[in-house]
């Protein structure tokens, strides 16, 4: 394969691999920003061997232009602008545009963008008997796993991934119609009825309006409230090559159409280690209780044996602090302020566990500092949202990375089924024994 064919970009210098007495060239390729890669593509063909690398730590999976992360120095680009401007000055689906074409959008694109999302926010009326099939206390992640995945079933006309504008129409669905589908599921845990989106309201304050408004009285969303969930959700809106990602990836290389290979990054976010994390943070918190027992559970997090981790520290990437967890730390202070929430025993909690953790030996070597994980929770739960929602709302964020990413997949030339191989350490053929001989 002509390596600059297979990757768009000429091999800046070679590497060479020997192996039983046999030695290859591998093309060195350069991106704009970080690390070089290898292109082992032919590895197997020239030696017969596979690489080795369980969680992929030191494999990049395809090329991007959209997220940048230097986890060494703390910073995340989104198509080249830092995330702290972005955070600071625009709102979400400004970014979202961003992640999507590559450029933020003049006013005339972004009103059309905003158009477009805002006149498809509506489900299909029958959706919402798919609520009912669940148990009042089922986890809303439980639901949207399922009912994201059932948009396939209704939007029949935007499911060929060949078709640009079929691709287009169902992006567009998707990033418009997660904030109901969530809205629904938080309302139908809480058995009140379903509040329809509105066309007035931005993203955010529709977001806030379905999840708690009721049919008896009007809803005025708090503007600070409204400010500090468009911050998050576009500190959240993407990642590179994060587990839900490369889960969107992977199924989107089988040609599965887009709501199956987004359901299948929301089963993935929901894991505690990864997207689930915010809701499991909140609950440690609960379990510490007190500022005089974080000891306690610093040591049980530094025991080999334990397999308690302090849920919100560290990162696969990141070896110094997640530029989200600063941004997200301030908007906590300030969300707090404005509800006058004075002296929150739980983020008087976090904060003591944060200075004490920074300071041990432990997690100074691990390099392990707080996520965007960290101090989503708290905010949330200050907002009234209930913990088993914390995930959902990284979902409603996550879909525009994963649309975005999928997108670029999906345009991509080269693009081929993913199907990584094995280390085989079965069994090797043996004779079969009858059942009577057993
Ligand atoms: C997200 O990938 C992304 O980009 C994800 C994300 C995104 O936006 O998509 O950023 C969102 O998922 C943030 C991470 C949320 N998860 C958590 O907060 C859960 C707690 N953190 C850990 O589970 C862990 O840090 C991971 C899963 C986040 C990262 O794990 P790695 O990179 O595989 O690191 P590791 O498990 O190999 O840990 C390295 C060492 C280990 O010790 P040793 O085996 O070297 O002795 O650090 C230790 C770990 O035991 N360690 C921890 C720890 N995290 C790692 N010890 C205590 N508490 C922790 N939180």
């Amino acid at each position: 394969m002509d390596q600059s064919e297979s990757n768009g970009a000429p091999p800046s210098e070679m590497a060479y691999l020997t192996y039983n007495g046999k030695t290859i060239e591998l093309p060195v390729l350069s991106g704009s920003e970080g690390p070089k890669v290898l292109n082992i593509s032919d590895l197997y063909k020239e030696l017969d061997v596979f690489t080795y690398d369980p969680g992929f730590a030191s494999t990049a999976s395809c090329t991007s232009n959209i997220t940048f992360i230097d986890g060494d120095k703390g910073r995340l680009l989104y198509r080249g602008y830092p995330i702290q401007n972005l955070a600071e000055h625009c709102d979400f689906l400004e970014v979202a545009y961003l992640l999507l074409h590559g450029e933020l959008p003049n006013a005339q694109e972004e009103k059309e963008f905003v158009d477009s999302i805002i006149h498809h926010t509506l489900v299909h009326e029958q959706i919402s008997n798919f609520y009912g099939g669940f148990r009042r206390d089922a986890h809303p992640m439980a639901i949207m796993v399922g009912v994201v995945g059932a948009l396939s079933a209704f939007y029949h006309d935007s499911l060929d991934i060949h078709d640009e504008e079929q691709r287009e129409i169902a992006s567009i669905r998707l990033i418009a119609k997660m904030p109901t589908l969530a809205a629904m599921a938080y309302k139908y845990s809480a058995g009140q009825p379903f509040i329809y989106p509105k066309n007035n309201l931005c993203y955010s304050s529709n977001l806030l309006r379905m999840m708690f408004a009721v049919p008896c009285e009007e809803y005025i969303v708090n503007p600070v409230l409204v400010r500090a969930m468009e911050r998050i959700l576009i500190l959240h809106a993407d990642h590179e090559q994060n587990a839900s990602t490369s889960t969107v990836r992977l199924a989107g290389s089988s040609g599965a159409n887009p709501f199956a290979c987004i359901a299948s990054g929301i089963a993935a976010l929901w894991g505690p280690a990864h997207g689930g994390a915010n809701e499991a943070v909140l609950n440690m918190l609960y379990e510490i209780g007190s500022v005089d027992r974080i000891p306690e559970f610093i040591k049980k997090a530094k025991d080999k044996n334990d397999p308690f981790r302090l849920m919100g520290f560290g990162h696969r990437v990141y070896k110094n602090h997640d530029p989200r967890a600063t941004v997200m730390r301030k908007t906590c202070h300030e969300v707090l302020e404005e509800l006058g929430i004075k002296n929150d025993p739980l983020l008087n909690l976090a904060m003591e566990l944060e200075r004490i953790a920074l300071q041990d030996e432990y997690f100074i070597e691990k390099k392990l500092y707080p996520n965007v994980d960290f101090y989503s929770g708290i905010i949330f739960r200050a907002m009234g949202i209930p913990t088993s929602m914390f995930t959902v709302l990284f979902a409603i964020a996550r879909t525009v990375g994963w649309v975005a990413q999928w997108r670029e997949m999906i345009s991509d030339p080269t693009q081929k089924i993913g199907r990584p191989r094995q280390l085989y350490r079965g069994k090797s053929e043996r004779k079969f024994i009858p059942l009577e001989k057993r």
